[in-house]
């Protein structure tokens, strides 16, 4: 077994972690396949190789549960898709899959659009804005729109955008800080608790109202009551779904714009596809095949600054990962920035190059565990194709009229919180 270097007795490696853990992540890809490192006294074994990744997450799958930091969600929003276990997870999988249809995707992009039109005409020319909280409130409002379509949810969907946030940042702190802190009446702990209050309740109120109207009206949750799933499971997907893809895809894209605004080559040759193709009529969801340098633009963001820079696994039957027997109850991590950015297996892999997708190689990439970042096997993100389009509506509705630039002096800096996101993203925005 092959012990991370700088261990420290009693502390572990958690000094090292906590003062730059992609920096101290990195580090461990160069000491071999799977590298231990220890939190206290508890080990953690590093996963760094495509195969054992692809073993991990798709072959031996079975072998693993989701692990300890999935507990503190499912703790607070009960055991949705995005936490549960076998045998339930599969059961839910299958119930959720046709709200992520492909047949379903037209009407969503309907609505990001619309929501991401509405966003700039708030703009000014000229005017610094603040991109990054920007787009959490659009994605947040584009996921709440394609949950709760209908007249019926408009109360839902402010209410999200008002509540979840507070959440989603109290989420992690109490990932990392003992229970007994929650029980402490902060400020944030009081706002943190109200608001989860008022979103479950305004949720059952929809979810009642939509069973009332026995009405599909091409929602997410209408798919949802209408499947075999009693109020409360019904419930648990929705926040299942506001948790796990409003932050991954606002982080993302936020990255796709600062890399837009530091390339200018790159930048132009996106404006030229956009005008192109869509000779300034609204993007629908027919026309993103055609974008095809903008679907590389987002690929690349996605290569290179993946937000899930900590995937965990427990091992639930023994099982021999290079040459580490894990016993089960064994901590299993996959950071997959860390597997992107390996020079053994992508060129100048810290140069953003939306044309190293034209390599024919890359189609093998995702099936050699080269690259997943939205995960592989039976846990593959149920989202992706929601993000990916997503993220597409919204980079060419901008480019349609707007160019964005860095602000002079402003370092943008990518930090470790509970995803891997930019510190703060100022940008002007000026008409094109
Ligand atoms: C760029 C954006 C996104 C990224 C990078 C991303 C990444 C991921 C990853 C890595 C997983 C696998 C987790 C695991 O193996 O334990 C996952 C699962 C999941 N994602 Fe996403 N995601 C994104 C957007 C979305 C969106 C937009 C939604 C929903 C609207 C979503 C919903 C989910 C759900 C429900 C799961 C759990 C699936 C399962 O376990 O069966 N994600 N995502």
């Amino acid at each position: 077994m092959t012990v991370a270097a700088g261990r420290v007795p009693g502390l572990g490696h958690a000094l090292a972690l906590a003062r730059g853990p992609m920096r101290f992540i990195q580090g461990l890809r160069a000491q071999g396949d799977v590298v231990t490192f220890y939190l206290g006294t508890t080990p953690i074994h590093q996963i760094n190789s495509p195969e054992l990744i692809r073993r991990v997450l798709v072959t031996d799958a079975h072998r693993f549960g989701r692990g300890q930091i999935f507990a503190k969600a499912r703790q607070l929003f009960g055991d949705g898709l995005a936490t549960a276990d076998e045998p339930a997870h599969m059961r839910q999988r299958r119930i959720m899959q046709p709200a992520f249809h492909r047949d379903r995707m037209a009407a969503y992009v309907d609505i990001m659009r619309s929501e991401m039109r509405e966003f700039v005409d708030s703009w000014r020319p000229g005017h610094v804005v603040r991109l990054d909280r920007e787009i959490s409130q659009l994605t947040l409002a584009v996921t709440a729109k394609a949950l709760f379509r209908a007249d019926l949810g408009t109360a839902a969907v402010s209410e999200v955008c008002r509540s979840l946030g507070p959440i989603l940042n109290g989420v992690t702190k109490r990932a990392m800080v003992p229970d007994v802190y929650e029980r402490i009446p902060t400020p944030g702990n009081r706002r943190f608790d109200a608001g989860l209050r008022r979103l479950t309740t305004i949720v059952d109120e929809v979810i009642k109202a939509y069973r009332e109207s026995g009405t599909d009206h091409g929602d997410l949750l209408s798919m949802l009551v209408a499947s075999e799933m009693t109020d409360t499971e019904v419930r648990t997907q929705v926040m299942n779904i506001l948790m796990a893809g409003t932050d991954t895809t606002a982080i993302t894209l936020s990255w796709a714009f600062h890399e837009l605004a530091a390339d200018p080559a790159v930048r132009h040759k996106v404006f030229e596809e956009v005008d192109t193709v869509l000779g300034g009529r609204p993007v629908t969801a027919a026309d993103i095949p055609r974008l095809l340098y903008v679907e590389r633009v987002v690929a690349e963001t996605v290569r290179m600054h993946t937000p899930v820079w900590l995937l965990m696994r427990k091992a639930i039957s023994p099982v021999t990962l290079g040459d580490v027997t894990l016993a089960p109850g064994a901590q299993v991590m996959i950071s997959m920035p860390a597997l992107h950015r390996d020079p053994a297996l992508f060129t100048d892999p810290l140069r953003f190059d939306p044309d190293r997708w034209l390599d024919p190689r890359a189609s093998e990439w995702p099936k050699a565990g080269v690259l997943v970042p939205f995960g592989a096997g039976r846990h593959r993100c149920i989202g992706e194709a929601f993000a990916l389009a997503e993220m597409i509506t919204a980079l060419v509705t901008v480019c349609q009229n707007w160019e964005l630039l860095p602000v002079p002096g402003h370092r943008v800096r990518e930090v470790a919180r509970a995803f891997l996101r930019p510190n703060a993203l100022l940008m002007t925005v000026q008409r094109r």
